[in-house]
Formats: C-alpha cells, sequence, structure tokens
C-alpha cells in the first residue's frame, strides 16, 4: 500500500511527459497552460518566477556556486559600457534613446511585428535603430550588440516577460507553430528534440549537469558563461545544444531561432526578466 503513492506519482509523470512531448496544435494558450501544469507536477516546490534563474532553481548544490559568483557578476563591467554606448552620438548626433526612451524593455521581446509580419527579437530591433539613423548594422556576436543587451536587460530586471501571440493573426500563429514545432522535433546524430532534455528529462543529469526547464529560458539573457569566458546571446546558446546533439546550427537571428524564441517567450510570459546573468 505504501506504495502505489509513488508508483502513481512516477506513472502520471511520464503520461504527461508522453502528452507534452508531442507538440499539441491546441493553441498557444493550451500550450503555455499544459506545460505548466506539467512542470508544476515535476517540480510543486517552485513558483512561475523562480524559472527565471533557469537550472539554479532546481540544482541547489550548483545554486551555491552560482550565488557566489553573482556576488562579483563578471557581466558588471557590460551594463557600464552597455549603458555608455546606449548613450552615446551616431555620427547624425542622434542616440540610441531616441530609439528607446525607456532602455527597460527587454521584457518586450520577442514579440510579433505585425507590420513586417516576422517575429521581432531585442537585437534586431537595436540594428534596426542603427539603419534608422544610417549606421552600419553590428553583428549579432559584436560585443558592443552584447553589450547594449547587457545594458537594456539589467534596466528591465523583474519586469515580467511580455511576449503575445495575437490569436487572431494567422501569421503570428504560423510563426510561434514553427517554433513549437522546431522545440519537438528529433534532429541531428543523436536524434534528440530539445523537448527530449528540456522538458521530458527537466531535472534530471545529463553527465555532470542538470537540465533546466524550458520556462525562462528566454529571461536571463545575455549571459556571461564561464565556459565561453565572455558574455553571448541566446542564439548562441540555442547553436550549442544543436551542436551537442550533432544536429545542423542555424545562424544567429535567422527566421528558425526568432521563430524558436517566441515559443519560448510565450510558454514563459510572465516570467521576471534575470538578464544579465551568468551560467557555468
Ligand atoms: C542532450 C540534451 C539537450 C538537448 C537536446 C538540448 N539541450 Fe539545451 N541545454 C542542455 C544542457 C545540459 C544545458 C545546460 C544546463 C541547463 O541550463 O539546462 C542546456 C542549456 C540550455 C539553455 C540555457 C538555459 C539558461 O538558463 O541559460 C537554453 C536556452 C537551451 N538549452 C535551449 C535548448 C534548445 C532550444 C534546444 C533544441 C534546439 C536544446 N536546448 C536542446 C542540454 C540539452
Amino acid at each position: 500500500m505504501p506504495l502505489t503513492i509513488p508508483l502513481n506519482k512516477t506513472l502520471y509523470l511520464a503520461l504527461l511527459a508522453l502528452l507534452w512531448v508531442l507538440p499539441s496544435h491546441a493553441g498557444p494558450r493550451q500550450d503555455q497552460t499544459g506545460l505548466r501544469h506539467y512542470y508544476q507536477q515535476l517540480f510543486p516546490q517552485l513558483t512561475l518566477a523562480d524559472y527565471r534563474n533557469g537550472v539554479y532553481t532546481i540544482d541547489t548544490v550548483a545554486r551555491e556556486s552560482w550565488q557566489a559568483i553573482e556576488e562579483f557578476p563578471p557581466y558588471e563591467p557590460a551594463i557600464e559600457q552597455g549603458e555608455i554606448l546606449f548613450n552615446g552620438a551616431f555620427a547624425n548626433g542622434r542616440r540610441y534613446a531616441d530609439c528607446f526612451p525607456d532602455p527597460g524593455i527587454a521584457h518586450r521581446y520577442p514579440q510579433w511585428d505585425k507590420t513586417r509580419g516576422e517575429v521581432l527579437t531585442l537585437p534586431v530591433a537595436i540594428n534596426d535603430c542603427r539603419f534608422a539613423n544610417r549606421e552600419s548594422p553590428l553583428s549579432y556576436q559584436h560585443s558592443d550588440m552584447l553589450k547594449l543587451q547587457a545594458f537594456m536587460a539589467y534596466r528591465s530586471r523583474g519586469k515580467a516577460i511580455d511576449t503575445t501571440v495575437p490569436e487572431d493573426d494567422p501569421h503570428a500563429l504560423a510563426a510561434y507553430q514553427q517554433g513549437q514545432d522546431f522545440y519537438y522535433r528529433r534532429r541531428g546524430q543523436l536524434n534528440f528534440a530539445c523537448a527530449t532534455c528540456h522538458i521530458q528529462n527537466a531535472g534530471k543529469k545529463i553527465r555532470s549537469e542538470t537540465l533546466s526547464a524550458l520556462l525562462g529560458h528566454t529571461a536571463n539573457w545575455p549571459v556571461y558563461r564561464l565556459k565561453w569566458g565572455e558574455l553571448g546571446s541566446l542564439h548562441r546558446r540555442f547553436a550549442e545544444c544543436l551542436e551537442q546533439i550533432r544536429a545542423q546550427p542555424l545562424p544567429e537571428q535567422s527566421v528558425e531561432l526568432r521563430d524558436l524564441e517566441y515559443f519560448l517567450g510565450f510558454i514563459g510570459q510572465g516570467i521576471p526578466v534575470s538578464g544579465p546573468s551568468v551560467r557555468k
């Protein structure tokens, strides 16, 4: 008799995992509710906001060394330099501040851009501002690009992610769907989907690493990774996960990766921004 409860729970979770490794096509809101319910069963002690800190909300051992690093965060100089860049003048005398009167807007991205009919991310919005001011675009790996984002994310800390999918716009729905399909599709020589690790096996160990939940995966960028020895973007992290399963990498800010970010952003709607952050 004492065995029935844990057994039932395991069975229940296995069934839920089975359900949620398949994309539902039920609609964004149902997907969001379903996934949150799944994680709630898996990690009943966590609130939605807890997910802003990635794997460190789940792995208490890793959390301790992470908190120690966060006391003197290696991304701090980037925030200061980002602020200087943000307030500096372009050749025409205008500034980023003229495009973004409030720098604390990272929580609004990724967002559906109705005019363009595609997903707008913060790095693309930064380059749009440069374009409008006759400056050449920055490459997405450029340190200035990352510093600007570090400053803007810092000013957005605590603001709830506000990614929305206008359900009356078939193009927005299609972009969301593409992102979702990407997440659940098995690929690469290892034949893994993103969902295999971050949904089905969230909280479990792979080699020495605990797997984070997908909730909050757009909250903490840019990231100073100790492995990289520098600040990097969400799309760089996507590339690394794709590499790990020996799948084709995609260029930063490609339509595919922006759609993927859109799916993650919407599922994580309401989670507070915690960027910039530090990761192993
Ligand atoms: C083989 C397992 C595996 C697969 C498949 C995988 N990842 Fe990861 N991913 C990891 C590990 C391990 C980490 C580092 C620990 C963590 O944060 O989960 C990670 C980290 C991440 C992070 C950073 C989280 C943070 O808090 O900084 C993101 C975002 C991410 N993965 C997205 C993806 C996406 C999108 C895909 C599919 C293209 C994917 N992952 C596929 C194992 C995987």
